[in-house]
């Protein structure tokens, strides 16, 4: 069972410093849900000011939207991993559909960079999902199912605890998205939970999340239509308010599976292979 409801945003390439420390001041006075995990993906230039105004016990996580997976070394315009943690992140995420079309990340360079994560100490969180086209030809599973191998290949069994996989299907994500309904989202989401199963001797992913045009009309429906254990969000959540308004359904989501009346659905991370 995910030990909670995660909850978060990636800023991807938005706001200035001054913007940044300004949604983290409203951000610092905001109320986490009981049984919520938020978590904030600045951009690379913000890491630090928003690791700064946050209070020193925030229970939000901080993550980085990419790094390399060399260690150090010639590689102009990039940041490695050990750099991000330096810079207070917890967190990094790996292999966002955006990255792979448009930055030439494959299967290959995804499995390096959740090692180098795993090494430097940080979650991987991994993006995966597939393309409209495969959907449209009916087995999106068969698809997602290898890129989460291909990103645990190089994860021992007793590392894929340490690892969280985000089911992002191309077609959902950004202005031309359409949100995937959570029948849509829930065999995938088993799918990925057995995958990672398989591969780690039966032990579970930190967490399963679902991402792509998530807004707080769709929300707590993905929570509780489908086994996710979160929500990874982009525009929704730009505003410190709109990532208030999705805590907010997260604690709703998350006292209806403490009150065991979620359906039989929510945080789990226990099925079998
Ligand atoms: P979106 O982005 O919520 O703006 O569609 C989601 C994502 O890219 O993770």
């Amino acid at each position: 069972m995910a030990e909670s409801v995660w909850i978060g945003t990636s800023w991807k390439m938005t706001k200035t410093l001054g913007e940044a420390r300004e949604y983290a001041r409203v951000l610092a006075r905001m109320p986490v849900p009981p049984g919520v995990q938020p978590f904030l993906m600045p951009p690379h230039t913000a890491l630090v000011a928003v690791r700064d105004a946050l209070p020193h016990r925030s229970p939000v996580l901080l993550g980085a939207q990419n790094a390399h997976w060399a260690p150090e070394g010639a590689f102009t315009g990039e940041i490695s991993m050990r750099m991000v943690a330096d810079a207070g992140a917890s967190l990094v995420e790996i292999g966002h559909s955006e990255r792979r079309r448009l930055f030439a990340e494959t299967d290959e360079t995804v499995s390096r960079k959740v090692r180098a994560a795993l090494d430097a100490g940080l979650t991987p969180l991994v993006c995966v999902g597939e393309p409209a086209a495969v959907r449209a030809a009916g087995a999106p599973e068969g698809f997602v199912a290898d890129q989460v191998a291909a990103a645990l290949s190089r994860v021992a069994g007793d590392e894929v605890g340490r690892v969280v996989v985000a089911y992002e299907p191309v077609w959902a994500i950004g202005e031309a998205g359409r949100p995937a309904e959570p029948e849509e989202v829930a065999p995938v989401v088993e799918r990925i939970r057995r995958v990672a199963s398989r591969t780690a001797g039966g032990r579970s992913l930190r967490a399963v999340l679902y991402g792509g045009s998530v807004d707080t009309g769709n929300a707590l429906g993905l929570l509780a239509g489908t086994a996710a254990d979160g929500l990874f969000v982009g525009r929704a959540a730009w505003t410190p308010a709109g990532l208030g308004a999705l805590l907010e359904v997260g604690g709703t989501h998350a006292s209806a599976l403490r009150a065991g009346s979620a359906g039989g659905h929510g945080p789990s991370g226990s099925s079998g292979p």
